[in-house]
């Protein structure tokens, strides 16, 4: 009998055939998913309405990721979630198996082979390029280092107009009090190593747009979380006169998405020079006040968004001195619910609610210029649904990568349930029928890539 290790156990899981190795798992239990490159056996399992990750590796290693990606979800990190470790697995014969890790797949990701592919637009790279940074930093700022970044090994969603990325591969890693400069340096070489492998393989499979070369996206990277770590954790240094500069020095950490909860402030003894450094910094500024008021749980830059648009609704009704969490109850129940619950059942795996929210608020904004008038959100909804959201591929697992669009043609994977054993031949057939690799034939893969209000006007206009 195998062993569960789980904090949340899931019943359901426990007649799946554990004796049999996950490689040769019958096609009922599996979906064919996305993802990236893996050393371990990998596949996406179905339970019920449940979609998770199993990844077969020797128990040490599984467990080790288990614990974790455990921490890393207590500091709430964006990580993948760990469900379980299945350990003392015997095959039929009685031979052992090698445990595996469940971790829950985390819907709406984007499969990063098709986000930087022919035709993206160059400020879609930089969102996907800083997602991964700020990834980077605060894991960096818990302390903890990866050890082995990758394009495979993160996960991006959509993030109002930009992407969250999320850590999915913690097996390197590990958790530290506070990282060295040292420490850091070495996880960013691995990090331009890798990803450098990444890109010019994409290069190379004609995946990469022109436009982006593979030493320059990796240079921006570094550049750029050189950037943010100095913001983060640098000293700052003024004379007793520039008080201010505490406070903006605040103001900008927060228009990052990050709360100082303690900040080192030194006087000289005469009182003429101050100096500052945030000492604890915490990410998720506007996901935890968006949460706090109303519940919601989003990305950052959608909370960004919702609470602008929850302050525009409070100016609007001229609640400025209401309480606040009262006037958040109201928008929620008056404008955000509303529009949400609009979206049709058939078309609920196309976007999150908090993603959906955010593009109507895009599609008014523009329909409101375009007509000249005050557009209210249903209606606007209402076009949103059938110009947009309609045409829109399925995200909630997008099948994207089972389509490699190369030099024009479209081939399929041997193995819809393992991208890494490449593509089917001519004269083969796939190795597994499977009716999702039907419809990935439609997924039009520059639609991926972003929600094109610039599309979106040339249709109306
Ligand atoms: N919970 C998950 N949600 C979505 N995708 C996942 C999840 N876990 C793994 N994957 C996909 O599977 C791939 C391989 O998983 P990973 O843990 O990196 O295995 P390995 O240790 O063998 O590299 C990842 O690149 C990712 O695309
Ligand atoms: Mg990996």
């Amino acid at each position: 009998m195998p062993r569960f290790l789980s904090a949340k156990p899931d019943a359901r899981l426990i007649p799946l055939p554990w004796s049999t190795p996950l490689s040769q798992w019958p096609a009922e239990h599996l979906v064919a998913l996305p993802r990236g490159i893996s050393r371990h056996v990998v596949r996406f399992i179905t339970v019920g309405d449940g979609v998770f990750a199993a990844k077969e590796v020797n128990q040490e290693l599984a467990l080790r990721e288990y614990r974790l990606l455990h921490d890393l979800m207590r500091l709430h990190t964006p990580a993948v979630e760990p469900v379980a470790v299945v350990s003392g697995r015997v095959d039929d014969a009685g031979e052992p198996l090698d445990s595996i890790l469940l971790t829950k797949h985390l819907d709406f990701s984007l499969p990063y082979r098709s986000l930087f592919s022919p035709g993206v637009r160059h400020d879609t790279v930089i969102r996907l390029l800083d997602a991964m940074v700020v990834l980077l930093a605060r894991l960096h700022l818990l302390g903890f280092m990866w050890g082995d970044v990758s394009l495979s090994n993160i996960l991006f969603r959509r993030d109002a107009g930009s992407f969250a990325a999320y850590l999915v591969d913690a097996e390197t890693g590990e958790l530290h009090d506070r990282l060295s400069d040292g420490q850091r340096a070495h996880d960013l070489g691995i990090a331009r190593i890798n990803i450098f492998g990444d890109f010019c393989d994409l290069e190379a499979g004609g995946l990469l747009d022109e436009s982006l070369d593979p030493l320059n996206l990796v240079d921006t990277i570094e550049a750029r979380y050189q950037e943010l770590w100095k913001e983060l954790t640098g000293i700052e240094e003024f004379s007793g006169s520039e008080l201010y500069r505490i406070e903006s020095r605040v103001r900008r950490l927060n228009a990052l998405g990050f709360d100082i909860a303690e900040l080192d402030i030194q006087t000289s003894p005469d009182g003429q020079r101050i100096t500052i450094q945030p000492k604890v910094v915490d990410a998720g500024h506007h996901s935890r006040r968006l949460m706090r008021l109303t519940g919601l749980d989003t990305e950052e830059n959608q909370a960004r968004r919702l609470l602008n648009d929850l302050d525009t609704y409070r100016a609007r009704t001229n609640q400025q001195h209401v309480d606040e969490a009262v006037v958040a109850h109201e928008w929620l129940t008056e404008c955000f619910e509303p529009v949400v619950n609009m979206v049709p059942a058939d078309l609920a795996d196309k976007r999150d609610p908090a993603q959906v929210y955010h593009e109507v608020l895009d599609y008014r904004w523009y329909m409101s210029q375009r007509e000249k008038r005050e557009v209210p959100l249903t209606e606007a909804m209402r076009g949103y649904i059938k110009d947009v959201l309609r045409n829109l591929p399925d995200e909630v697992m997008s099948r994207a990568a089972l389509v490699q669009v190369q030099n024009g043609d479209t081939r399929q994977l041997a193995n819809p349930y393992d991208p890494s054993m490449g593509f089917a031949t001519d004269e083969e057939e796939p190795a597994v029928h499977d009716p999702w690799e039907e419809a990935a034939q439609d997924v039009d893969i520059s639609s991926l890539d972003h929600f094109d209000i610039d599309a979106l006007r040339a249709k109306k206009g």
